[in-house]
């Protein structure tokens, strides 16, 4: 079984859909911690009913990025964690991550990549009145979304939709998505 750490921010409505899949036999892993940078963060309630170990911090805490990810590879490697799977992680991962989890630590956007990285992603889509969006499942390189992209799966955005069922349709995707091209990553990755 592939062991994982998620890191999450917020909702964690990503992290639940993973743990539902490992529940329906649809990914075969087993998620060791659950790291996250926000105390207040209701993704922290999803994963203690799940029964999943959280590791909680602030990075104001620490003297660097480099410190907080000191101590966040250790647990790693305790744990003998093989991929970081970030789901609305809202920090750029430092070079103590990258180094030790070099093309092992996988992001989903939700839009399509290379367009509209950063912040705010279907806000930014919105604004500039595209026709088709999407979700993508990528690398994580020491850019802001910018690592070789993996997955990608598209919809066609109909004139009566609003921003609410733009982002509806978005997480609806990134549930089936990401269970999905994590499992063919794991199988792909036999060594894990
Ligand atoms: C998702 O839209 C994901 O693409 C982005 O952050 C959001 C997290 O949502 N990286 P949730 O917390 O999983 O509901």
């Amino acid at each position: 079984m592939t062991k994982i750490a998620l890191f999450a921010s917020g909702n964690g409505s990503n992290v639940q859909a993973m743990i539902d899949a490992i529940e329906r036999n649809k990914l075969s892993a087993t998620i060791e911690l659950l790291v996250c940078d926000r105390p207040n963060a209701y993704v922290i309630e999803r994963a203690k009913q799940a029964g999943i170990e959280v590791f909680v911090f602030q990075a104001k805490t620490f003297s660097s990025k480099e410190e907080y990810e000191k101590v966040i590879l250790s647990k790693l490697q305790q744990k003998e964690i093989k991929w970081i799977v970030l789901a609305g992680y809202m920090r750029l991962i430092g070079r103590v991550l990258l180094t030790s989890y070099e093309k092992r630590i996988i992001n989903i956007h939700p839009s399509l990549l290379p367009a509209f990285a950063g912040k705010d992603a279907v806000g930014q889509a919105i604004d500039y009145g595209v026709k088709v969006m999407g979700v993508t499942v990528h690398f994580v390189d020491e850019g802001m979304d910018t690592g070789p992209i993996i997955s990608q799966c598209s919809f066609h955005v109909e004139d009566k939709m609003e921003r609410s069922d733009i982002e509806l349709k978005i997480h609806q995707i990134e549930h089936q998505l990401y269970p999905s091209t994590l499992q063919k990553l794991f199988n792909q990755n036999i060594q894990n």
